[in-house]
């Protein structure tokens, strides 16, 4: 069977606000997707202490001064532009990037890369 090339649209990048996050299912898998300046990055919703998924609140996914995504579980915090845990218990792992690309003001995400 061929791969599958399609693209997920996600939403406009007007729907996400500055430096904040909005959560997201694509192909059965909860990804959460942040903007920040003009950049988008897009993550597996799974934490690499217990695997469980972040929030515990729809699209809430960032601490209190937006500068980093955290898990609400055990507070980890991880970095925006590459999933880097710098604080908590899964300290030095990463989240799973996820790959997503901007055209036309249009989010889109590839299911084929996750
Ligand atoms: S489950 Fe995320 S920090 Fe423990």
């Amino acid at each position: 069977m061929p791969p599958n090339t399609q693209r997920t649209l996600l939403c406009s990048i007007d729907e996400i606000e500055p430096n904040n996050a909005r959560g997201f299912e694509i192909q059965g898998q909860s990804i959460l997707v942040v903007r920040h300046e003009t950049q988008v990055y897009a993550y597996l919703n799974q934490c690499p202490h217990t695997g469980v998924e972040l929030n515990w609140m729809p699209d809430r996914f960032m601490d209190l001064e937006k500068e980093y995504i955290q898990c609400s579980v055990h507070g980890a915090l991880f970095k925006i532009n590459n999933g880097l845990c710098i604080a908590g218990p899964c300290q030095g792992r990463h989240l799973q990037k996820i790959p997503v690309a901007i055209e036309n003001n249009l989010i889109y995400a590839n299911p084929d890369l996750i």
